[in-house]
C-alpha cells in the first residue's frame, strides 16, 4: 500500500463503477493513484482518464503511467474542467466517473503545504501549488464580514464572529503569517472544549473557499451527466457533510421527473430524471478498514447510474 495515500472504500467504489469491456472511465481525483490502479486492473480492455491539480500527485505516478502509458491519460487540472480535459483527449462520452473527494495523506502531511495546524509553516493550503491565492491573503487582507462568512459557510463554525475579530485584531498589529500564528489566535479565541474542533472547521473553511472545493464539484457533477453513456455510473465518496449534502441533493433532483408545485393538475416544468440513485443510503467502511485506515472514518460513497433517455 503507497505511503502517499491509502485509498479508502476501494473496492466499494470500483464495484460502483460496474465496469464493462472497452469503456472509458475517468477518476477525477488521481492522489496517490490507488482508485485509478484500481480500475485499470479490474479490466485490460478499458482506458482511464485521471485528473488531479496538485503537481505532487501528477509526479509521483510516474511508475503508475508507464506501467499503464496505452490505457491511462493523466490531465494536471482542476475537475471542474472536466469536459474541456476530455475533448482535447478527443473523448466525447465516458462510461462512468469517480470522486474520491478532498485532499490526500500525502497534501496534509506535507508539512509545507500548510493544510494541517499540527505543523508550524506558512500560510498556504493550495492543491494546485501554480493559483495565485493563498491561506495567507485569506487570513490578512480579506475583510471581516468575508472572514466570517467563510468560516460559517465552509467550517459551520458557531464562534465564526469571535474568530474573525481576533484575527482582525491580530492582524493590525502584525501579520499572521504562519498556521501556528493562526492556530493560536484560536486557542486563545475559543472555549477549551472547543479548541480542537474550532482549529479544525477554520483551516477546513479556508482550505474549501480556497481552493473552490464546492463549486467545483456541482459543476463537474453536472457535467458528469452530460458525458455519461446510458447506464454509466457516477461513484462519488465524500469525507464531510458539506461536500455530502451536495452529491444527495444533486442525485435526488437527478432523479426525479417533475419538480412543478404538488397542487399543479398538469406538469409545466418539462424536466426529465436523467439519473437512477443506486445507493439509495450512503455505503460506509466496515469498521474493519476504519481500524486499518483512520482517514475512513468520515467516508461515505454514493452512486447514480444514468438513465436512457428517449
Ligand atoms: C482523497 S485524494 C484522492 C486519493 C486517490 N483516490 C488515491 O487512491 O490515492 C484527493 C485528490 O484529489 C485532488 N483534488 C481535489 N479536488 C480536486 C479538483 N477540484 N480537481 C482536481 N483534483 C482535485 C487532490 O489534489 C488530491 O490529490
Amino acid at each position: 500500500m503507497s505511503d502517499y495515500h491509502i485509498p479508502v472504500l476501494l473496492k466499494e467504489s470500483i464495484d460502483a463503477l460496474n465496469i464493462r469491456d472497452h469503456g472509458i472511465y475517468v477518476d477525477t481525483t488521481l492522489g496517490g493513484g490507488g482508485h485509478t490502479r484500481a480500475i485499470l486492473e479490474r479490466n485490460e480492455t478499458i482506458t482511464v482518464v485521471s485528473f488531479d491539480r496538485d503537481e505532487d500527485a501528477i509526479k509521483q505516478t510516474a511508475s503508475l503511467q508507464k506501467e499503464f502509458s496505452e490505457r491511462l491519460i493523466i490531465i494536471r487540472d482542476n475537475f471542474a474542467n472536466l469536459r474541456t480535459g476530455l475533448a482535447l483527449n478527443r473523448i466525447k462520452h465516458i462510461d462512468g466517473i469517480l470522486f474520491d473527494l478532498g485532499v490526500s495523506s500525502h497534501q496534509i502531511n506535507s508539512f509545507e503545504r500548510g493544510f494541517s495546524f499540527i505543523y508550524d509553516t506558512d500560510l498556504d493550503m493550495r492543491m494546485d501549488q501554480s493559483a495565485e491565492l493563498t491561506a495567507f491573503d485569506v487570513i490578512n487582507k480579506f475583510p471581516f464580514e468575508k472572514l466570517i462568512s467563510i468560516f460559517y459557510e465552509y467550517g459551520e463554525e458557531k464562534e465564526s464572529g469571535r474568530i474573525a475579530n481576533a484575527i482582525v485584531k491580530n492582524r493590525e498589529i502584525k501579520e499572521i503569517g504562519t498556521t501556528t500564528e493562526l492556530a493560536e489566535i484560536i486557542d486563545r479565541t475559543v472555549f477549551s472544549k472547543q479548541k480542537i474542533k474550532a482549529k479544525a472547521r477554520i483551516f477546513q473553511a479556508i482550505r474549501i473557499f480556497l481552493n473552490n472545493e464546492l463549486e467545483s464539484l456541482k459543476i463537474a457533477l453536472e457535467d458528469s451527466v452530460k458525458i455519461l453513456h446510458p447506464s454509466g455510473r457516477i461513484a462519488v465518496i465524500s469525507y464531510h457533510s458539506l461536500e455530502d449534502r451536495i452529491v444527495k441533493k444533486f442525485f435526488k433532483n437527478e432523479a426525479i421527473d417533475c419538480i412543478c408545485p404538488p397542487d399543479l393538475l398538469k406538469c409545466g416544468c418539462d424536466k426529465i430524471s436523467t439519473l437512477k440513485i443506486i445507493s439509495k443510503k450512503p455505503i460506509l467502511p466496515t469498521s474493519t478498514e476504519i481500524s486499518q485506515n483512520n482517514r475512513a472514518r468520515s467516508a461515505k460513497l454514493r452512486i447514480a447510474e444514468k438513465k436512457e433517455i428517449l
